[in-house]
């Protein structure tokens, strides 16, 4: 059913975003989830080290490719031949952003499509933020992230200390 991009700034990758992926995985022939600079946010993970945290949360996905862009998120999307945008949807409040973003996109490149997932409700309240701030404050992070993902949070945070 053709190649979709899935993108966000995953800092760091959550439960979540693994349980849209593979989600999407099962639907279309590719998944390509794409790491993006976010202006409006200062992140804790390199561009590159997502790219690296992601590729191995999804290496048991055959059909997820991982990769990153800079620029517009619609360019990224026509470099790849991909023909939709997939975004998950936690609650009503992700509604009105992601319409906004939607809209600007189609708008941007009117034949391209963005394809919501309604995110499990286990996982509804899950932020990226959320985890960091858990995490930060050595609290247990162990039902939102991998084990991997959590250890990479505490040697960041233990390097922020010294
Ligand atoms: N499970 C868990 N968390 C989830 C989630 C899920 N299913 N879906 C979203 N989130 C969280 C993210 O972790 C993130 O948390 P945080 O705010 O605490 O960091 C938050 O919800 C939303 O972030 P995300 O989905 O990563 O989107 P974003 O707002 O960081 O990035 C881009 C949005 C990258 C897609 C957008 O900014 C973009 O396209 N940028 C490129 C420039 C461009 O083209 N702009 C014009 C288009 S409008």
């Amino acid at each position: 059913m053709g190649i979709v991009v899935y993108p966000g700034s995953f800092d760091p990758f959550t439960h979540g975003h693994l349980d849209i992926i593979s989600r999407a995985a099962k639907i279309f022939d590719k998944v390509i989830v794409a790491v993006s600079v976010n202006s409006g946010k200062k992140p804790l993970f390199t561009i590159e080290e997502r790219v690296a945290m992601i590729t191995r949360e999804c290496c048991h996905l055959e059909n997820v490719e991982v990769g990153y862009f800079h620029g517009l998120l619609v360019d990224f999307v026509k470099e790849k031949n991909a023909q939709a945008i997939v975004r998950g949807l936690r609650a009503v409040s992700d509604f009105e952003y992601e319409f906004q973003m939607a809209l600007t996109n189609r708008n941007l490149s009117p034949e391209l499509e963005t394809i919501f997932f309604v995110a499990q409700p286990m996982y509804s309240f899950l932020s990226s933020s959320i985890v960091k701030e858990i995490a930060g404050l050595g609290g247990d992070i162990s039902g939102f992230v991998s084990k991997g993902v959590a250890e990479q949070l505490r040697i960041k945070y233990t390097n922020k200390k010294t």
